[in-house]
């Protein structure tokens, strides 16, 4: 059984997010969502566990599992069997630290790749510090995520 990790701090997921994990299980046997912390990024606006829910709200696929951990990928990826690591490319402005990232992880655990998948034209701009910043203002983020969420990441912006 092929298994891959889609790691990342979704805060909060984006229909960007959704399209590489969704992508992602129709090649892999078992695709994991894994909820991490970014140590690069300021405080989350979500915890890791209201990461987790939202993720679960969005992703309805068989074959997709929800998880989190708090150390190396490279180790979660050893531990759960994992071959791949996938991630999304968006311009060129993520190459640097994406491969700084995919190089790194390599040189740590050999027998795992890392694998990009492009994003779709129309997510080529989403991020989830744009949908917090567009939220923030009081702006519409019903193209940027699930619409099951919309409500949450409003709900939760105005309890800030
Ligand atoms: O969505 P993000 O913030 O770009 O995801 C980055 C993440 C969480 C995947 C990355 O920071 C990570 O892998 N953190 C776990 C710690 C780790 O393994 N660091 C070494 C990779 S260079």
């Amino acid at each position: 059984m092929k298994i891959a990790i889609c790691p990342g701090s979704f805060d909060p997921i984006t229909l960007g997010h959704v399209d590489i994990i969704e992508r992602a299980a129709d090649i892999f046997d078992q695709v994991i969502v894994l909820v991490m912390s970014n140590s690069a990024k300021e405080k989350s606006l979500f915890t890791v566990e209201e990461r987790m829910a939202l993720v679960e709200k969005c992703i309805h696929k068989p074959n997709v599992k929800i998880d989190t951990y708090n150390g190396l990928l490279v180790n979660y990826a050893k531990d759960s069997g994992a071959v791949a690591i996938v991630k999304g490319l968006r311009a060129v402005s993520d190459f640097d630290y994406e491969f700084q990232m995919a190089l790194t992880n390599k040189s740590l655990y050999p027998d795992v790749e890392t694998v990009f998948l492009s994003a779709r034209a129309q997510n080529m701009f989403l991020s989830s510090s744009m949908v917090k910043e567009v939220c923030s203002h009081g702006g519409d983020i019903g193209s940027f995520v699930p619409t099951c969420i919309k409500q949450d990441i409003y709900n939760k912006m105005q309890r800030r």
